[in-house]
């Protein structure tokens, strides 16, 4: 079987193939003149095969459907493993689209059957039942409290920004056997609020600070800051899907972050715990 890499996720198809045994099929891509996205895939396919494509832009959705369309007839595994618009997953206000819905919308003409999809730590799972196809959320919690584990943290406290991501905090604290806590907001005044660990005391000790994804790095920046000033040692950020916007990374470590620890989602400088193993574990298992 062979394993087709897109643009945004070539390191992570090639960890997968590696430790599949598979080809990782030899493919091109580029962009005209006028900002049209081109693909080829050159390998010979057989009728199964497995796509991984990020999509943290526009393009990426646009080459995924372009890889999709050269595979059309075959039985897909295809593996998202940043599936972006995900936040949006709801219609907040009366006009908008939900453009989770649309994406997976677009994607499910080329998934014929014996399709699966695969996403991993996506940021809300109803997003998954807009596809057609049999589809799975891996967790790379674990590999993460694992990556956690090996930096000796002093009486480490795993805190999540909010109630949003507390079951993977609480996942992470398992993984470190450390207690754990989400931040509560107190509006302090129209412009300022004050963030705290609802229940813990982080004085004098290490905090991880546990998400889903960091993107402008805002709300971490923000929790770094407070958790600094209520006497936390050392604060470590880990997260799976590392997006990082803009100046990100420069607002995080002018906030004190000792480490940014996430995965090879997105393939970033701090992409250093691979989800290549969670996702040829998962093929391989629904092949069997
Ligand atoms: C939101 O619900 C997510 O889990 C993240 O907390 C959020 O997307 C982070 O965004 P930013 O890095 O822009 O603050």
């Amino acid at each position: 079987m062979v394993v087709i890499g897109g643009p945004s996720s070539q390191l992570l198809a090639g960890r997968v193939a590696a430790i599949l045994g598979e080809e990782l099929a030899m493919a091109d891509y580029k962009v005209f003149p006028d900002g049209e996205a081109y693909s080829q895939v050159a390998t010979a396919l057989g009728d199964e095969v497995t796509v991984i494509q990020s999509t943290p832009t526009d393009r990426d959705i646009i080459y995924l459907m372009q890889l999709l369309d050269i595979c059309q007839g075959k039985k897909i595994s295809l593996v998202i493993p940043y599936f972006g618009y995900a936040r949006q997953d709801k219609i907040f206000k009366s006009g908008e689209p939900m453009t989770a819905r649309a994406v997976a919308h677009a994607l499910n003409p080329f998934l014929g059957e014996g399709s699966r999809v695969y996403t991993i730590n996506i940021h809300a799972r109803t997003v998954l039942d807009h596809f057609k196809p049999w589809s799975q959320n891996l967790d790379a919690t674990l590999l993460l409290s694992q990556a956690l584990a090996r930096m000796d943290l002093m009486k480490p406290v795993v805190i999540s920004p909010d109630k949003g991501a507390v079951l993977m905090a609480q996942e992470a604290a398992k993984g470190l056997g450390a207690e754990c806590d989400y931040l509560q907001k107190t509006r302090l005044s129209g412009t300022e609020v004050s963030m705290a660990p609802k229940e813990i005391n982080v004085s004098g000790r290490d905090v991880v600070i546990v998400d889903d994804m960091i993107a402008t790095g805002g709300t971490m920046a923000t929790a770094i800051s407070m958790l600094k000033a209520q006497g936390a040692v050392m604060v470590f950020l880990a997260t799976v899907h590392p997006v990082l916007t803009g100046n990100a990374l420069i607002k995080l470590y002018r906030s004190g972050v000792e480490a940014v620890v996430a995965t090879d989602t997105l393939d970033k400088g701090v992409s250093t715990v691979s989800v290549a193993p969670l996702i040829a574990q998962a093929i391989r298992a629904n092949r069997a």
